[in-house]
């Protein structure tokens, strides 16, 4: 694993596979920040994509996991962080290449898509995939950047 903590946040489309994912990584001893939201409530995924921007702006080289029916609208809202480095994937190889390219600090996931057993494993791909670097280094970089 990259890390033994991760933040977690969805809204309420999201909540059932969040709760899933976080019994997942509880199992193989990784700490959760659960941000919310706690139930199937109807809540604006606006919302909890920000907390979780707020939450990487807060705790440098930290991570995270966003959950949304698509991953779509939850993702727009995190990005909107410079610190946040949120890539929506839909497969392993989604999951390796965001963590190898583009240094992906949060990995975001829609749970009308797939199962939940392939949402499990695109999380095992990227928390166990480290950046390359090298060229992509100064690519990454200037994501951050102000425009
Ligand atoms: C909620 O119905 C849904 O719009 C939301 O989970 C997400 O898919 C938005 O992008």
């Amino acid at each position: 694993m990259i890390t033994n903590k991760i933040a977690l946040a969805s809204d309420h489309a999201g909540f059932d596979l969040k709760e899933e994912i976080k019994e997942y990584l509880s199992n193989l001893g990784v700490e959760i920040v659960d941000l919310g939201t706690n139930d199937n409530t109807s809540v604006n995924y606006a919302s909890y994509g920000k907390k979780m921007g707020q939450y990487i702006k807060d705790n440098k080289d930290s991570f995270g996991i966003i959950v949304c029916g698509t991953g779509i609208g939850i993702s727009i809202a995190a990005n909107r962080y410079k610190e946040v480095r949120a890539a929506l994937c839909h497969s392993t190889e989604y999951a390796s290449l965001a963590r190898k390219h583009n240094d992906a600090n949060v990995l975001a996931l829609g749970s009308r898509f797939g199962d939940s057993k392939e949402s499990i494993n695109i999380v095992k791909e990227f928390f166990t995939t480290d950046f390359e670097g090298g060229r992509h280094k100064d690519r990454v970089d200037t994501l951050g950047e102000k425009v």
